[in-house]
C-alpha cells in the first residue's frame, strides 16, 4: 500500500515537471528563440512580395515602427493617422525604401461610417495582405476621475475603431488569400493591460482586453485563411509612455514592432519582446491583492504624469 502511494507521487511528480518543463520550453522558443531568428523573409514569402498593408495609427510610436519595419520588408504601405504632415514625413522616408505608399487622414475617434470611407477607397484597387490595428489612447485615474470625454474618446479609439476596422477590412484580406493562395494576416494592438484586472486604468484594461476577445477567434474562424495575432506590450517608449516609463520593463517601438512580427503565424496572443513576456509571468505569480495593490499604485503615478502633460 505503501509502495503504491509512493509510485503515485513519483508519477504526479514527474507530469508536474514534465508540463513545467513544456511551459518553459514553449517560454524559450516564442520569447526568445523566434525573435533571434527573425529576418522577415519570412513575411514576405508567407504573405506575397509587393502586397499592401494597411497600419492605424501609423505616424508615430509603435504603428511607425511597425512601418519602417513592413517597409524594410518590401510590403507597400497605407497609413492612417489624423496629422497630414506627420503621414507625409513618414511616407517620404518610406518612398526611399522603394516602396509605395499612400497615406489616409482621418481621426478615427469619430466612428461614424465617413471616416473609414477613405480607407476602403484607398485598398479598393490594391492587394491588401496585412492589417495592423495599432491605434490606441489610454488614462490612468480612479474611475471617477476620469473625464466624461475620455470615456467615450477611449471607447471610439480602442474599441469601436478597431472592431469596425477589422471588419472593414476582413473581406480585402481574404480576398488577398482567395487570389493569391497566400496567408493574410492580422495584428491587433492590445495590451499587457488588457490580460489583467488593472486598477487606476480599468478603461483601458477593459478597451484592451476587448481587443484580444475579438481577435483570437478570427484565428479560429479562419484558419487557413489568416495568421492573426493578438499583441499585448507593455512599455514602449512612445510620446504615450512618456514620463511615465519604469526603465526596466521600457522597450523601443522598433525592439516592440520586431518582436511582435517575429510571432505573426506562429502562435494568436502574445506579449512580444522578452522583457515583456517576463514582466507577464510575474505578475502571473503574484498573489492577486498585492498585483492589485501595485498596479493601482503604478496606474496613479502614471496618471499623475498624463496630468503634468496636460492630458
Ligand atoms: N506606449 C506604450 O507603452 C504602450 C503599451 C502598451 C500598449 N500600447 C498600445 O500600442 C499602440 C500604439 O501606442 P503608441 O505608444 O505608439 O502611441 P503614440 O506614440 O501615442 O502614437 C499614436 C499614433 O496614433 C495616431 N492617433 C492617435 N489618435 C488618433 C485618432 N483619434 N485618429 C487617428 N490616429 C490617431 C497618432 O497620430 P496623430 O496624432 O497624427 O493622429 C500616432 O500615429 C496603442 O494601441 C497603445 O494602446 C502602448
Amino acid at each position: 500500500m505503501a509502495f503504491d502511494a509512493f509510485f503515485l507521487f513519483q508519477i504526479l511528480g514527474a507530469t508536474v515537471l514534465a508540463l513545467a518543463a513544456t511551459k518553459v520550453s514553449r517560454w524559450l522558443w516564442l520569447y526568445v528563440w523566434l525573435p533571434y531568428r527573425f529576418s522577415g523573409g519570412r513575411l514576405a514569402e508567407r504573405y506575397g512580395p509587393g502586397s499592401w498593408a494597411l497600419i492605424t495609427g501609423a505616424s508615430d510610436g509603435l504603428g511607425k515602427a511597425f512601418a519602417q519595419e513592413l517597409a524594410r520588408l518590401g510590403f507597400n504601405l497605407i497609413l492612417v493617422s489624423r496629422t497630414p504632415s506627420k503621414l507625409d514625413r513618414l511616407k517620404d522616408e518610406l518612398q526611399a525604401l522603394g516602396v509605395q505608399v499612400r497615406t489616409v487622414a482621418v481621426d478615427l475617434s469619430d466612428t461614424s461610417p465617413h471616416t473609414y470611407e477613405p480607407m476602403v477607397t484607398a485598398v479598393q484597387e490594391l492587394d491588401l495582405s496585412v492589417l495592423i490595428n495599432c491605434v490606441g489612447t489610454t488614462v490612468h485615474r480612479r474611475y471617477a476621475d476620469v473625464p466624461a470625454g475620455a470615456v467615450r474618446h477611449l471607447l471610439a479609439v480602442n474599441v469601436s475603431t478597431t472592431a469596425i476596422v477589422t471588419h472593414t477590412m476582413l473581406p480585402f484580406l481574404l480576398r488577398h488569400t482567395a487570389s493569391t493562395g497566400r496567408l493574410s494576416a492580422l495584428l491587433n494592438v492590445g495590451s499587457i493591460v488588457g490580460r489583467f484586472y488593472w486598477p487606476g486604468t480599468q478603461l483601458y484594461g477593459a478597451c484592451k482586453s476587448f481587443i484580444d476577445h475579438l481577435s483570437v477567434p478570427l484565428a479560429f474562424e479562419y484558419q487557413n485563411q489568416l495568421d492573426v495575432l493578438s499583441y499585448q506590450p507593455t512599455v514602449m517608449s512612445t510620446a504615450m509612455a512618456t514620463g511615465t516609463e519604469p526603465a526596466a520593463i521600457t522597450i523601443s517601438p522598433q525592439q516592440a514592432a520586431q518582436a511582435a512580427l517575429s510571432h505573426l503565424g506562429h502562435t494568436v496572443a502574445s506579449h512580444g519582446h522578452w522583457r515583456h513576456g517576463l514582466f507577464a509571468a510575474f505578475l502571473v505569480a503574484l498573489p492577486s491583492r498585492l498585483r492589485n495593490a501595485i498596479l493601482l499604485a503604478g496606474a496613479l503615478e502614471m496618471g499623475k504624469a498624463e496630468l503634468a502633460k496636460g492630458e
